[in-house]
């Protein structure tokens, strides 16, 4: 059973199915063409669009597995239409995600990135009573966008280091959403990008946040609209913004990479050797599960 992956992924783990699954790498976009003409499985990491087009390579192709939770990058529809089965990989990286808002918020409300900009620059000029002033979490109110399990895993740590946590959710109209965000020292969001989040953190939103409030986005980059974060951070309108994602990954703009008040991360929400073995167990062994006939239990389509 020929089974491609986009990535050789964590090889150790990957190795763990080839004594069920025939795996070829096939690293780049022509090579993964060429592969998926004679495979039944396809593994890929979020980077690669799986759409019609690709799938018209695999004829025989019965099954995708998403490295990632996200599904973003998979057009589900084209695979329903195709009796094609999808999974991800949800729970294994959700530990590591909530950390990682958890690392930006302390890093936003500390100005770490300035701290540490200052020594590496050989610019710390000894111990000062007003250097570089930050935010202490203790009672600050923080606001969770999307309550599913990376939301609820965030609002576990953020209560733990003492603030006080709510969520909006679907179930919150326009304007329970804008006396949330009103009341919110933090914003953090966690929902999938669908065609109905995409842009969700907008001007308008953006607009009714405290002038000192942090936003944090481990979820997906155009969950946010990026230029108008811009333009708020640029104004001072906002206190600062900690970002693992991007709305044209890899590109991150270059004004704001001239802010000060961000902290920018290369999306290492999963980047745990926990969670990564994690998702490369979920992603090849739930496309093993599919191809043997057995239920997966992180089946999307
Ligand atoms: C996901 O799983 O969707 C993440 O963004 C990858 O870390």
């Amino acid at each position: 059973m020929r089974v491609v992956l986009s990535d050789p992924l964590l090889p150790d783990v990957v190795d763990e199915y080839r004594d069920r699954l025939d795996i070829v790498v096939a690293p780049d976009g022509e090579a993964l063409r060429r592969e998926l003409a004679h495979a039944v499985g396809l593994v890929v990491t979020l980077s690669v669009k799986v759409d019609d087009e690709l799938l018209a390579c695999g004829p025989g192709l019965r099954v995708v597995g998403n490295f990632a939770v996200g599904v973003d990058n998979i057009d589900l529809e084209a695979c329903r239409r195709r009796g094609i089965a999808v999974v991800n990989t949800p729970d294994v990286l959700t530990r590591s995600t909530a950390e990682c808002a958890l690392l930006l918020l302390l890093a936003c409300a500390r100005r770490l990135p300035e701290g540490e900009r200052m020594c590496r620059a050989d610019a710390f000029g000894g111990w000062e009573p007003r250097m570089l002033l930050g935010r202490e979490l203790l009672g600050l109110k923080a606001v969770l966008v999307g309550r599913g399990r990376i939301g609820q895993a965030t609002a576990r740590l953020f209560e733990a280091v003492g603030l006080d946590v709510d969520f909006i959710t679907r179930a919150d109209d326009d304007g329970a959403v804008q006396k949330k965000l009103g009341a919110a020292d933090v914003v953090s969001l966690h929902v999938p990008l669908t065609s109905s989040t995409r842009h969700w953190l907008n001007a308008e939103r953006l607009s009714w946040l405290k002038p000192d409030a942090i936003v944090i986005n481990t979820a997906r980059g155009p969950v946010v609209d990026e230029q108008a974060l811009i333009e708020v951070l640029e104004r001072g309108a906002l206190g600062g913004a900690g970002l693992d994602v991007f709305e044209e990954e890899p590109r991150i703009p270059a004004r704001l990479r001239a802010l000060d008040r961000v902290v920018l991360l290369p999306h290492l929400g999963s980047a745990t050797r926990t969670a990564r073995a994690g998702m490369a167990r979920k992603a090849v062994g739930g496309v093993a599960a599919v191809l043997a006939g057995e239920p997966p239990d992180n089946r999307v389509v």
